[in-house]
């Protein structure tokens, strides 16, 4: 297995040699970068700047007028709150919230905005500050911190807000080079009007309209679909493997796992049915206030799998990362199997299932995600007979480990983790979903051995304590993982064979 690739000595190198590079080379750095590995500034001859005046992001604004474009024609979300709470206390402190100030997100930024000669604000800030884009505020302030900040004025700086949300009003789809959602291709409408999914809202501070799109895992794949600008590999797929999904198949969204709680969700993923069409979900209750009881109520945080940020981010343990890491337990399943090979040899094989989720596991940024086994053979006398996958003192992994991830490389086939240069996956071996991923492992059985025992696990984390220390500082977080799954089952041998029945289930 070649996973030490992923090893942080080899990670750190190569990212520590290009801020080095950086840091020297200033604007120019971009000059000494493959030509093709550059990032495209416009969309090349087919689009003007009046269509995509934020090329290379797909995003385009639609104002009554000639407004000029500032922050404030969308309106902050303390204001939304007064009247919608629920969704309020939801999405403070999630990585929506987060999305532009997350500090792993603007050191990568940068890294990049630097190695690019300054060519990455409209791309990354598209998605993640969408105002601050529009409305070109956003501000690089390359001596701060450790590898330079991004600001932005207070409203842009919310990342992904209720207004961002809300007055969006279509997408440009038929615009994007690759006929696919991606790249923010969103068309924002600030403005008075909020449009969700109910067809008789009225509200006394705002008007409202019905928007079908609201309701489609098309409004989230605008986003949630990354493309490099310039060679339009798909970096990162989640609305893709979506959509060919049998959670598609079923006319399951995006929403539907999302914004219910997690009980909920995994209903929806075992019964292949939306939450409206679930007996008993009991998701009712009040939108806004003043308005009527309503049967669902969607809830706001969209908690994915990131316990990390949410947690720095916030100081504490909150509801988010809480749910998250329910999420990342209720998502995959293992088994386990053990065959005789030639004499003492034993093969065990470790399958794990992606039972949960409506898109590959890990999904998004594959490449740096990390969902790895941990495997434990003990013999009778406690001895170990085999193990992999154990974190090292350092927090890294030893070599060997089976990881399910990607392995992205840069135009010369080096590898690397940074979205802007990547140009191909040389291997993916992430789980789709509802489908299911093995991993061999060998061992020697002792001869007179009575019993062993089998422990798996499976482990989740956001990034590597390498790419920790290189975007935050060494040491500056003991990057946590989380223990999705285990499983444990002690199996009798007689006359050098294993006998008891080779399934067991697995537990949370
Ligand atoms: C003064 C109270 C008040 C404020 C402030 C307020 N809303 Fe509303 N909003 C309501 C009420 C009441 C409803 C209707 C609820 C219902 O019909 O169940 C509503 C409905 C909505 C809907 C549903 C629209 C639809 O057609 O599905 C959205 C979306 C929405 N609000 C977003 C926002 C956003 C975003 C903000 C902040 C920019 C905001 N609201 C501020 C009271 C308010
Ligand atoms: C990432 C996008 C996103 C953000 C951010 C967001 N919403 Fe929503 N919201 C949605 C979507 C999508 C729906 C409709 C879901 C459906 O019907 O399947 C919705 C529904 C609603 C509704 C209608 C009631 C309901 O439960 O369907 C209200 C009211 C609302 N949001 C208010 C807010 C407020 C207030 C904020 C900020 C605190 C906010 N939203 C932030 C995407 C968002
Ligand atoms: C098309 C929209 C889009 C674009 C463009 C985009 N991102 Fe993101 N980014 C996302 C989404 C969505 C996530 C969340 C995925 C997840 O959590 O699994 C994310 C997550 C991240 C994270 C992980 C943050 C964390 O806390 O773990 C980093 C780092 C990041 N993006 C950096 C960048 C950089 C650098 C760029 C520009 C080169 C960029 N992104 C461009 C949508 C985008
Ligand atoms: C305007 C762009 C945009 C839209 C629209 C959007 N997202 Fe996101 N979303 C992001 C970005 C950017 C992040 C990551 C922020 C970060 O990690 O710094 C994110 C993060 C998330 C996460 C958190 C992942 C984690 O690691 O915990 C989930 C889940 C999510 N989005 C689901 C959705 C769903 C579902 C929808 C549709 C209803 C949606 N998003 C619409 C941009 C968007
Ligand atoms: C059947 C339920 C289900 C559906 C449908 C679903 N998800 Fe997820 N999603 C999950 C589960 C479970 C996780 C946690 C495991 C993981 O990280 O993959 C998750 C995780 C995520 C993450 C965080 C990934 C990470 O590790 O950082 C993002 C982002 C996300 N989903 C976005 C989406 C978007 C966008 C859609 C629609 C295109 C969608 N999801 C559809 C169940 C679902």
């Amino acid at each position: 297995m070649i996973q030490n690739i992923f090893l942080s000595g080899v990670l750190l190198l190569m990212l520590g040699q290009s801020i080095a590079f950086a840091a020297g080379g200033g604007s120019s750095a971009s000059d000494a970068l493959p030509k093709s590995n550059k990032i495209a500034a416009d969309l090349g001859p087919s689009y003007s700047k009046e269509e995509m005046p934020y090329a290379p992001s797909y995003l385009t604004v639609k104002t009554d007028g000639h407004k000029k474009l500032t922050p404030e024609l969308w309106t902050d979300p303390e204001i939304c709150a007064q009247c919608h709470p629920r969704q309020y206390e939801g999405w403070n402190g999630s990585m929506h919230s987060n999305a532009f100030n997350d500090p792993v997100f603007q050191a990568l930024w940068a890294i990049g905005e630097k190695e690019t000669g300054g060519k990455l604000i409209n791309h990354c800030g598209a998605c993640h500050s969408p105002i601050g884009v529009a409305t070109g505020t956003i501000k690089f302030n390359s001596d701060e911190g450790l590898h330079g900040t991004f600001t932005a004025p207070p409203i842009a700086a919310k990342g992904i807000s209720c207004d961002v949300c809300h007055t969006i009003s279509g997408t440009n789809l038929d615009k994007t080079k690759v006929m696919e959602h991606g790249n923010s291709s969103i068309i924002m409408e600030p403005g008075n009007v909020k449009r969700a999914t109910l067809k008789d809202a009225v509200s006394p501070f705002h008007e409202t309209e019905y928007s079908p799109i609201h309701q489609s895992s098309e409004f989230c794949g605008n986003c949630h679909n990354i493309f490099h600008p310039d060679n339009n590999f798909p970096v990162e797929h989640t609305y893709d493997e979506w959509k060919y999904s049998i959670y598609a198949q079923n006319g399951i969204q995006c929403m539907d796992c999302h914004m219910v709680p997690v009980d909920t969700a995994i209903r929806v993923a075992d019964e292949l049915k939306r939450p409206k069409d679930l007996n008993n979900s009991m998701l009712g209750g009040f939108v806004g206030i003043g308005g009527p009881y309503r049967d669902i109520v969607h809830d706001h945080a969209f908690v994915g799998g990131n316990a990390v940020v949410t947690e720095v981010m916030n100081g504490e343990k909150t509801g988010s990362s809480e749910e998250a890491m329910k999420r990342l337990k209720s998502v995959a399943s293992l088994e386990m199997s053990i065959q005789p090979q030639d004499g003492m040899l034993h093969q065990l094989t470790v399958r794990v299932n992606n039972d949960r989720a409506g898109h590959n596991l890990p999904t998004s940024l594959t490449e740096t995600r990390q969902i790895w086994l941990e495997v434990l053979v003990v013999g009778d006398n406690g001895q170990v007979l085999l193990r992999s996958g154990s974190l090292q003192q350092n927090n890294e992994l030893p070599e060997g480990t089976v990881i399910f991830n990607s392995e992205a490389v840069d135009i010369n086939g080096k590898h690397t983790e940074k979205p802007w240069e990547v140009t191909r996956f040389l291997r993916s071996n992430t789980i789709p979903p509802k489908g299911f991923k093995e991993a061999n492992y060998a061992f020697n059985l002792p001869a007179d051995s009575k019993t062993i025992k089998v422990i798996t696990k499976l482990h989740y984390r956001s990034f590597s304590q390498g790419l920790a220390d290189l975007l935050l500082g060494i040491d500056a977080i003991h990057v946590p993982s989380v223990n999705m799954v285990t499983n444990e089952h002690s199996y009798v041998v007689s006359n050098g064979q294993v006998k008891t029945a080779s399934i067991d289930a697995s537990h949370h």
